[in-house]
């Protein structure tokens, strides 16, 4: 057994390091009369600490050589307990291989053999021990312990030792200070906090770690200072929560990623794009958050569809769809049947965007029957007019419109045009030119008439032959051919379009011609003219003029410009609006005249430049007038305090053309009174103390001050001042006086200030001057700064 183990047996405690020779353990002895054990033991802790409880080689030499030869021998510190050898001063069991026993024992011979001795100066088997009955008489043997509570302090062990003993420091402390561990910073993106009864960083201080948002801490939470001056575990680090790396592209996307701390952890994020013909379904970015997880899954990339097209009639579709059915890239190719014409682009493409109303490359084609012009040809083949035509898919297609103008002596008979409709069929008869008819010429009497009718009987070109009779002479033109009338050829109107139909020849007997107005323009006059038989046209040219928008008002604050280019007002006319400095113009500053007669925009207006609101000042007022609106250009407001408060700038100001108050609101300052201070006052015997409220300012308006003095004085004066509106003191500071004063001042300084503090303050503050000036004057010299501080409120 270890001298250390031994030493706890006594549970001294102690604080120094180094060795102490204060005292001793020390050996004591008594072979003057031999007892039995239970006696020896009472003598030892009665004289001395205890029976001697041996353990090491040392310490038995040791008693061996300083006890006397007793032929009874010596008691020592052990007994059997409940059947096991036991150290009686820490109920230890003794450890057998520190036992000392001589040979063969302990024999338990005979019966009751509880209680140990040691052969001391012995010839055979010195210092070992034997088992004995304990009521045997024996030496006895104690010790005395040098350990006691006061030999070491705390944090220390007191060791024993043979005639000494040493104080010995606990783990973690050296001497009077403490074992230190290497300071501890906060971790990049986290904190640490660190404690310890014996002080940070020192001896069992511990330190926590935490991790900010988005981290995570590896290694150990918590570090602890061992009594070896190192942390207990290595310093740990806060690493950016991680995500699960986002599996590649597989639906035709492709992503874009930021790691702005590690890849694929906290704040890391991704954008999704989907390649060309394919719509992105679902979130196209995602961010790893601080739980580890993204935000958004990745998202499917669906091709891109196109309406389905449909064969024509009369036609077929064939189509390929790489990507599936009238999707991206899908091309489709239409063929017409047999006798039937394409209109429009065969193949249709389907494409990412969209175009026109779809995404097909055009529009869907169709296929139209082809007309057999022959009939047409047929029926046009009269020399008597001639045929014109728009085909627009083809001569005398689907869409063709014709119309017969007949030659001079020709009149149309039938509809004036006529087109191509669906399945090769007109919409119309065709028409015919009839030849022009006079009225049928009669012979005259005693005459006779011969005609010569080349296009009908009496019609145009026909010519009529008069003879008279035998004995008759002839009056009169002797042939007569039918003609047509001709009037003054039309000059087209400015601004219009002239159609006429012309049955007899271009501007000639019942021509009518029709005048449109170009947009923009309305017709003044009559819209058709018809060639009379008198040569005339049936009314006067009529004439196209501007359309007309309502006129322009000037909006008030503002002015108008405007250029006329067709007319006051009228179609072509633009006009701009602006304001007057300190206006601004809602609307769109430009107007134009349309063609139906309206202008582009309704007209805008000049609003007053808006400042901003003014808010009422705390403890103030505001005054204001508005010439245009609330708080605008013109307005101007002045500020007022309340009784008791003043303006701090000046109070007026206006709102500027530019939407800007003329200075920043001023504010409401308490008045302020002179400041109290009693400290000045040293001839007053101590200043009473002064316990002030300032509800609006160091004493200023409102502030409130309460005076007491200690108990072996009393006030003289007013126990309470308060600042008035108009910044000066309800009374004079009061002062502290000893209360044994002559009973006439007392009464006379009690009667003032009573009086004071009523509503009699003004007229009784002179003379209450006057005897503060007499008490003061009787104990010593008043002081400047009291007579100061009440001459305002004698001013009063
Ligand atoms: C060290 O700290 C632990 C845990 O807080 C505590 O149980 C122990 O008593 C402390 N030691 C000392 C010497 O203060
Ligand atoms: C990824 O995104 C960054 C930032 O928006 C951009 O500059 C870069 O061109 C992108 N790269 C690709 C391949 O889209
Ligand atoms: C993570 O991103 C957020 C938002 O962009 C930003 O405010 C924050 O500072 C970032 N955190 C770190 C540790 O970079
Ligand atoms: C407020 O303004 C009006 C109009 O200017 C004036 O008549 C009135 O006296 C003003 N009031 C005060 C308290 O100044
Ligand atoms: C001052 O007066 C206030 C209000 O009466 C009170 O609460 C406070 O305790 C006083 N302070 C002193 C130092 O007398």
């Amino acid at each position: 057994m270890a001298l250390w183990e031994h030493i706890r047996l006594f549970g001294y405690l102690v604080l120094i390091t180094g060795i102490y020779n204060v005292k001793a353990w020390t050996y004591h002895y008594n072979i003057d009369i031999n007892v039995d054990w239970k006696t020896a033991r009472q003598w030892c802790q009665k004289n001395y600490t205890d029976m001697v409880a041996i353990q090491n080689h040392a310490e038995v030499e040791h008693l061996n050589q300083l006890l006397p030869f007793n032929k009874a021998y010596y008691w020592i510190g052990i007994r059997k307990i409940d059947g096991y050898w036991t150290w009686i001063g820490t109920n230890k069991r003794l450890d057998p291989e520190a036992a000392n026993w001589a040979e063969n024992e302990p024999n338990n011979k005979g019966s009751g053999q509880d209680c140990v001795e040691i052969y001391i100066k012995r010839s055979k088997e010195t210092a070992k021990w034997n088992d004995e009955k304990c009521s045997k008489k024996k030496a006895t043997v104690c010790y005395l312990a040098s350990c006691s509570k006061e030999s070491c302090s705390e944090h220390a062990e007191c060791v024993e030792t043979i005639g000494s003993y040493k104080c010995q420091c606990l783990p973690g402390f050296i001497g009077p200070r403490f074992v230190q561990c290497r300071p501890i910073e906060n971790p990049q993106q986290g904190f640490v906090t660190c404690d310890g009864d014996f002080g940070v960083f020192n001896f069992n201080s511990s330190c926590q770690f935490h991790c900010g948002t988005g981290f995570k801490l590896e290694g150990a939470q918590r570090l602890r200072c061992l009594a070896s001056g190192h942390w207990d575990n290595a310093l740990p680090s806060c690493q950016a929560v991680q995500c699960l790396p986002i599996t590649d592209a597989s639906d035709g996307w492709s992503m874009n990623c930021t790691h702005p701390l590690s890849i694929h952890s906290f704040n890391s994020s991704c954008e999704f794009k989907c390649e060309e013909g394919f719509e992105l379904k679902g979130s196209n970015t995602t961010w790893c958050d601080q739980t580890g997880h993204w935000t958004h899954k990745p998202p499917t990339c669906q091709v891109v569809t196109c309406n389905a097209v449909f064969a024509p009639a009369n036609g077929h579709l064939t189509s390929a769809d790489p990507l599936g059915k009238f999707s991206f890239h899908s091309s489709c190719n239409v063929s017409c049947d047999e006798g039937y014409k394409f209109r429009g682009k065969a193949t249709l493409t389907c494409l990412s965007t969209l175009v026109l109303d779809g995404n097909w490359s055009a529009p869907s084609p169709v296929c139209e029957g082809r007309f057999n012009s022959i009939s047409i040809k047929q029926s046009s083949s009269g020399q008597h007019g001639s045929l014109h035509c728009q085909d627009p898919l083809g001569k005398f297609s689907y869409g063709s419109l014709c119309w017969l103008e007949c030659g001079a002596g020709f009149t149309l008979n039938g509809s004036n045009f006529t087109s191509c409709i669906s399945q090769g069929k007109w919409s119309h008869e065709f028409p015919v030119c009839q030849v022009v008819t006079c009225n049928a010429v009669l012979a005259p009497a005693n005459g006779h008439l011969t005609s010569a009718d080349p296009l009908g009987k009496f019609s145009f070109h026909s010519s009529c032959n008069v003879s008279c009779d035998e004995g008759y002479k002839f009056r009169g033109k002797a042939t007569l051919t039918c003609l047509t009338v001709a009037c003054d050829p039309l000059e087209t109107p400015a601004k219009s379009h002239l159609t006429c139909a012309d049955p007899l020849g271009k501007f000639s007997l019942r021509s009518s011609c029709n005048i449109t107005c170009e947009e923009g323009y309305t017709l003044r006059g009559e819209t058709t003219l018809t060639c009379l038989s008198d040569g005339n046209w049936s009314a006067p040219s009529p004439v196209c003029e501007a359309r007309q928008c309502s006129p322009l008002i000037k909006p008030s604050h503002g002015t108008v410009t405007c250029t006329h280019p067709n007319g006051q007002f009228s179609f072509g006319t633009v006009c701009e609006v602006s304001c007057q400095a300190g206006f601004k113009l809602h609307g769109t500053p430009q107007m134009e005249c349309l063609e139906m007669g309206k202008w582009t925009d309704t007209p805008p207006f000049c609003l007053a430049q808006q400042c901003p609101h003014l808010t009422v000042p705390v403890n103030g007022w505001v005054n204001c007038s508005h010439p245009h609106s609330l708080f605008s250009y013109g307005s101007q407001c002045f500020l007022g305090c309340e009784t008791g408060f003043e303006i701090t700038g000046e109070p007026g100001m206006e709102c500027s053309a530019s939407g800007n108050w003329s200075q920043e609101m001023p504010s409401c300052a308490a008045v302020r009174c002179e400041p109290l201070s009693l400290s000045h006052l040293p001839e007053l015997g101590p200043p009473p103390s002064m316990n002030c409220s300032h509800p609006h300012g160091n004493f200023s308006f409102g502030s409130q001050c309460m005076f007491q003095c200690d108990e072996s004085q009393e006030l003289s004066g007013t126990s309470q001042l308060t600042c008035t509106s108009s910044g000066y003191w309800t009374n004079s500071p009061p002062s502290c006086v000893a209360k044994k004063m002559s009973v006439g001042a007392g009464m006379l300084m009690y009667a003032a200030v009573g009086a004071a503090s009523s509503a009699g303050l003004l007229l009784f503050g002179g003379l209450m001057f006057l005897l503060m000036r007499q008490f003061f004057k009787k104990s010593k010299k008043l002081n400047d700064s009291v007579s100061h501080l009440a001459q305002p409120f004698l001013n009063h």
